[in-house]
């Protein structure tokens, strides 16, 4: 009888006031690379948690290479096999590499043997092709790099099964095509691999099947090639979507923002650039271009220098904090929203407040009714996934969390809005509706900066594009001009 490599059966998992899998089956055979796709609270996280020992299934069995297991802590699911690449990597930043891949693995009978680990660590990651020094700090690395360190340690630990949870959030391109270079070399090897991304072309690229959830539900599975974008997407939505990228807004001549000879030292230099009433103005480049640079400065979140900056008529003399940006009216949708918007441990309805307590409170008293109706109309605008408007943010989903960094900065309704990477991490169905936002705000005569690293989107809502190259501005495109290419062509210096 042929046995599967790995059965998850009828997994059912209930947080309080939430099912997050319902009776749900996954399966996957050896070397095969399955994505596991779903909305913002699918229950993804969730069903690899319980594969990992994290957390421990209400109900249903696990089955690895035929035999039933039950992880009762991670541990256990390491001693199986079985590795997680989180995306918060659980590294330790001040040991060297080789001491990481080891880490809780060292053969401590005769003390610890340095050289011994570091060739050990060395051919790893040569047979990975990975160029990295096993003697560097951890600390020192990148993200992609540390994610590489990652992946060596789950093969020091004979990994049959590894799982990646939003791997390529954070990797510019090139290093995303790097990671599935190493994702096929795994599968030769014989290592199964889960993967999740809300990315759909990548998925494309890198897996063999899909499973689909919704709402802790499995809706589909099957090979990729069975599955058109749509049938996904309508899957995991469970409803058609019409228009991915819906553009209605409607630019004015007047300006509404002006910077002359703009520097982030060091990351951004000499930017001029002026925004429209109700234009959206895209800002493109590749990792490292000093895009997220120019949001923290313009936000006087970075240190900066410029010879002028107009906020709707207004000049801005001073700008030495994010006070002194809110204050004229500029606002920022932070890229690292888990560092930089949220308060982990409050709730939806707290967090949601903060921002905007002049908008729910008179000078007496803040008002709960207010506050909770903002809070409620941010969940049901934005579709955010929690059993109430008191749930703490910490027990969101990813994405959810990301939810509701927007829904509260979008309320403050400023006269210009950056918004750094706003969909990264959020489902279809969430990322139209942020598309919708920046068109109702545009319209109701803010300028936009919208800044991205996802072609398509900025190609299809932004009226003008600016591109970045090492700091400096290569193109500042309009209309026809605003094409995947020539963004990239600019973005790599060659235009
Ligand atoms: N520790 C927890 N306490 C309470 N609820 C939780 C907890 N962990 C997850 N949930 C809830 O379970 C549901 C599934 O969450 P999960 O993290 O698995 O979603 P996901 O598919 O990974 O979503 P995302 O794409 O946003 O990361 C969500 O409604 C979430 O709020
Ligand atoms: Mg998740």
């Amino acid at each position: 009888m042929r046995v599967t490599f790995l059965l998850m059966e009828g997994i059912t998992k209930t947080f309080p006031g939430v099912l997050a899998l319902d009776s749900v089956t996954f399966e996957m055979e050896k070397g095969e690379v399955c994505a596991l796709v779903g909305e913002n609270g699918a229950g993804k996280s969730t069903l690899i948690k319980i594969l990992s020992g994290v957390h421990r299934p209400d109900r249903g069995k696990i089955f690895l290479e035929g035999k039933e297991r039950d992880f009762r802590s991670p541990i256990d699911a390491i001693r199986a096999g079985v590795a997680v690449i989180y995306q918060e990597l659980s590294l330790a930043e001040n040991l060297p590499v080789y001491a990481n891949v080891f880490l809780g693995k060292e053969p401590w009978k005769f003390g610890i043997n340095h050289s011994y680990l570091e060739e050990r660590t060395k051919l790893i990651l040569e047979e990975l092709g990975f160029d990295i020094d096993p003697k560097i700090e951890v600390g020192k690395l990148n993200v992609s790099e540390k994610q590489l360190v990652a992946i060596a340690k789950a093969l020091a630990y004979d990994a049959k099964i590894i799982v990646m949870d939003e791997p390529t959030a954070t990797l510019t391109e090139y290093e995303v095509e790097r990671l599935f270079e190493i994702i096929k070399r795994l599968k030769k090897r014989g290592v199964s691999v889960v993967f999740i991304s809300h990315r759909l072309d990548e998925i494309f690229e890198v897996a063999d099947k899909v499973v689909i959830l919704r709402d802790g539900k499995k809706v589909g599975e099957g090979k990729l090639e069975d599955f058109s974008r749509d049938d996904i997407i309508n899957l995991m939505v469970g409803r058609k979507i019409e228009d991915m990228y819906p553009k209605y807004n409607s630019p004015e001549d007047d300006v509404a923002f002006r910077v002359k000879n703009f520097e982030v030292p060091g990351y951004v230099s000499k930017l001029s650039f002026e925004v429209r009433k109700g234009e959206i103005f895209g800002v493109a480049g590749l990792v490292g271009c000093g895009k997220s640079e120019l949001a923290l400065g313009l936000f006087g979140a970075m240190k900066s220098r410029f010879d002028e900056m107009m906020i709707f008529g207004r000049k801005i003399g001073k700008l030495k904090s994010p006070i002194d940006a809110l204050r004229n009216g500029l606002v920022l949708i932070p890229e690292e929203r888990k560092k930089h918007g949220l308060v982990l441990g409050m709730s939806v309805v707290e967090n949601i407040a903060l921002p905007n307590v002049d908008k729910v409170s008179n000078p007496m008293y803040l008002s709960w009714r207010k506050t909770t109706n903002l809070a409620e109309s941010a969940v049901r605008k934005f579709n955010i996934k929690t059993p109430s408007v008191r749930q703490l943010v910490k027990n969101l989903s990813g994405g959810n969390q990301q939810k509701v960094v927007i829904g509260k900065y979008i309320f403050r309704e400023p006269d210009v809005i950056i918004l750094a990477e706003p969909t990264r991490g959020i489902d279809v169905g969430a990322k139209v509706e942020v598309y919708r936002m920046m068109n109702d705000l545009a319209n109701l005569g803010k300028a936009i900066l919208f800044i991205s690293s996802e072609l398509p989107e900025i190609v299809s809502l932004s009226d003008r594009v600016m591109v970045l190259h090492r700091g400096k501005m290569t193109a500042l495109l309009h209309g026809d001009q605003i094409t995947q290419e020539n963004i990239l062509k600019a973005a790599t210096g060659v235009m």
